[in-house]
């Protein structure tokens, strides 16, 4: 066996790694043996170099067994998940896990933190004061069987290498890999005793795949993926182009949620959570898509799914009456008079994340109730000094001028109007 430089090295130098080399690398890595600046170079050279098709299911599989695999076949079947590659104001797992829940579908959800600039599940949900993320898994398996889902963050026992990569990943630039992602997102995703998943890879200016021909590559392989390992697995390509509805932050977003669960919300929200949704169904129940899609759109708009949320809130000690709200807020105003031709999410939330709303390191504490709200999304018309976006202050107080500034530096504007792009590119799988 080569030792873990040469093994790096080789990577380095776009050679292949071994199945057994893959296996003994991440097996080292979970059981804290190879140290992280071993693993963030490894991860540098990747990030690079790739891995190819064998190489990266090794590796998704090896993450996988770091941990436990759940056993939850005895809830029954219909147990389907959803997973997004990452986007800015992206909490679509919020509405969309309790109304899938209320069309019979069950949602055993392990979520993640926030990673770059784009947010996580888990953090939002942590804004809700008394929500416990870490759960044992019967307890889990237990709030499935009773609400229809559960969202839980990432256990030490559940893939622990990925748990540990993610984090290495987040403050060393190397998220933005196809083979790296995928196997990130599969190795926990498979981990959850799931039947089925549905995938949303995020592409545009604030998502990880830029392009579009990225994105149906990292679509491609996580289904391949998925499917070696015997499940039915359908990603759909969204577009990335403006942050996802109003709302960029934590306790902001778990609001808008409840906005889109009380059969509200920003249409863009309304429009993912029925796709990825009907999907749910389809796969799950056995339906058709446009089947599915109805009875996600009717458990938004007759309370089911609002009622599942809080059920499964509740029972993880969520107080979801207790949601905490700005100290104040900060209007950013538009320089001149134009139309929202588009808005970057990359700096969106990169300016969220510098208020607090996101980490920088490893080590930093998520103020929950900083965020941004975009108050003129992209087609809209606004007039000089009319409102682009307000910041929503947290402990911190104001925002330096510099995050102001970043943040109207975010909005382009035209002086024509601009078309607004279909929100879902493309169904693959
Ligand atoms: N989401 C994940 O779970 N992992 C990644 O690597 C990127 C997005």
């Amino acid at each position: 066996m080569r030792t873990a430089v040469e093994l790096i090295a080789a990577k380095r130098d776009g050679k292949r790694l071994a199945d057994e080399e893959i296996r003994w690398l991440i097996g080292e890595f979970a059981e804290d043996r190879l140290p992280a600046y071993q693993m963030s170079a490894l991860a540098m050279a990747i990030f690079y170099n790739g891995l190819d098709d064998r190489e990266t299911r090794t590796w998704t599989d090896a993450m996988l067994r770091s941990g436990r695999v759940l056993d939850l076949a005895h809830l029954g079947s219909g147990r389907v998940d959803k997973h997004s590659t990452g986007g800015v104001g992206d909490k679509i797992s919020l509405p969309l896990a309790p109304a899938a829940a209320a069309c019979g579908v069950l949602v055993p959800m392990v979520a993640g933190r926030g990673l770059g600039h784009t947010g996580g599940t888990i953090d939002k949900l942590e804004a809700i004061p008394g929500y416990r993320a870490s759960l044992d898994v019967d307890t889990f398996a237990g709030i499935v069987r009773e609400h229809g889902f559960c969202i839980m963050g990432q256990t030490e026992d559940i893939a622990p290498a990925d748990k540990r990569l993610y984090a290495l990943r987040d403050v060393t630039g190397t998220v933005e890999s196809i083979p790296l992602i995928t196997a990130s997102i599969m190795s926990k995703k498979l981990a959850e005793g799931i039947e089925g998943l549905i995938l949303d890879v995020k592409v545009g200016p604030g998502a990880f795949m830029k392009t579009r021909e990225r994105a149906r590559e990292l679509a491609e392989r996580m289904v391949a993926v998925g499917g070696e390992m015997g499940k039915r697995v359908i990603a759909f390509l969204t577009r990335m182009d403006a942050p996802l509805g109003r709302m960029v932050g934590n306790a902001c977003e778990v609001a808008e949620s409840i906005d889109v669960l009380r059969g509200g919300g920003p249409a863009d929200v309304v429009e993912l959570v029925e796709v990825l949704g009907g999907a749910m169904v389809e796969v799950a129940k056995g339906v058709s898509f446009d089947e599915g899609r109805a009875r996600i759109r009717a458990a938004l708009n007759d309370g089911s799914a609002l009622a599942r949320f809080r059920g499964s809130i509740a029972a993880q000690g969520g107080d979801l009456d207790a949601l905490p709200t700005p100290t104040g807020e900060t209007v950013v105003t538009a320089p001149r008079d134009g139309h929202v031709a588009m808005i970057d999410g990359h700096e969106v939330g990169l300016t969220a994340m510098s208020l607090g709303a996101g980490r920088r390191r490893r080590e930093d504490v998520i103020d929950p109730v900083v965020g941004v709200r975009v108050d003129a999304m992209v087609g809209a018309e606004v007039a000089a000094g009319a409102p682009l976006a307000t910041i929503l202050h947290g402990a911190g107080g104001p925002p330096p001028a510099e995050a102001i500034a970043r943040l109207r530096a975010a909005f382009t504007l035209s002086d024509t109007e601009t078309p607004v792009a279909p929100l879902i590119i493309e169904r693959i799988g």
